[in-house]
């Protein structure tokens, strides 16, 4: 079930991993050069499995892992695929050193746990929270914040319908 709820904000319902695979890789599909994607959601809401099926959306082949152990990771597909995970992350600034969004500009950046640094990430992106309704199942709303991620959350939704 899908409910758009504003030119703002999406929610869907996911029943398994491979449903957020697939949406993720309709996300992905849409991405653009720039484009910032932040997740927020507690362990195991599905981050990665969703960075998954972007990756995949991306036209990435390599297999994208659970990055908790690292700051950055890099996979090429259409776009390069910078994927982010903050689990680990203790203050802040570090992040900011990596000027993660002037590096990755030419690329998509996708951050796990991305409410550990909110104030290092640019003001205009698409902000994904997932939550954990069931065994299985998962809440994910996106919410657009800036005219790009507005069109892109309605290309989006567009092509949920299609
Ligand atoms: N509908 C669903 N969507 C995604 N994952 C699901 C779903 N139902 C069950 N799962 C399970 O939940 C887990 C999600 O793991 P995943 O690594 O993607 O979470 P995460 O949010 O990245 O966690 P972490 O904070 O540790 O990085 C997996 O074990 C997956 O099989
Ligand atoms: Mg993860």
């Amino acid at each position: 079930m899908k409910v758009l709820q504003s030119p703002q904000s999406l929610t869907l319902d996911s029943k398994s991993p491979g449903q957020t695979r697939r949406i993720g890789a309709r996300l992905g599909r849409l991405l653009q050069a720039g484009d910032v994607v932040l997740l927020s959601g507690e362990l195991g809401s599905g981050k990665t499995c969703l960075v998954q099926g972007i990756a995949q959306g991306l036209g990435v082949s390599d297999p994208v892992t659970s990055k908790s152990f690292v700051l950055l990771g890099e996979y090429q597909g259409r776009l390069t695929l910078y994927h982010g995970d903050l689990y680990r992350l203790e203050d802040p600034a570090a992040v900011e050193e990596l000027a993660l969004s002037e590096y990755c500009a030419e690329g998509a950046l996708v951050v796990e746990w991305a409410e550990r640094a909110w104030e290092v990430f640019p003001a205009e992106h698409l902000l994904v929270r997932l939550d954990i309704t069931g065994a299985r199942e998962r809440g994910l709303t996106f919410e657009a914040r800036g005219e790009r991620y507005r069109e892109l959350l309605a290309a989006f939704a567009r092509r949920g319908r299609g």
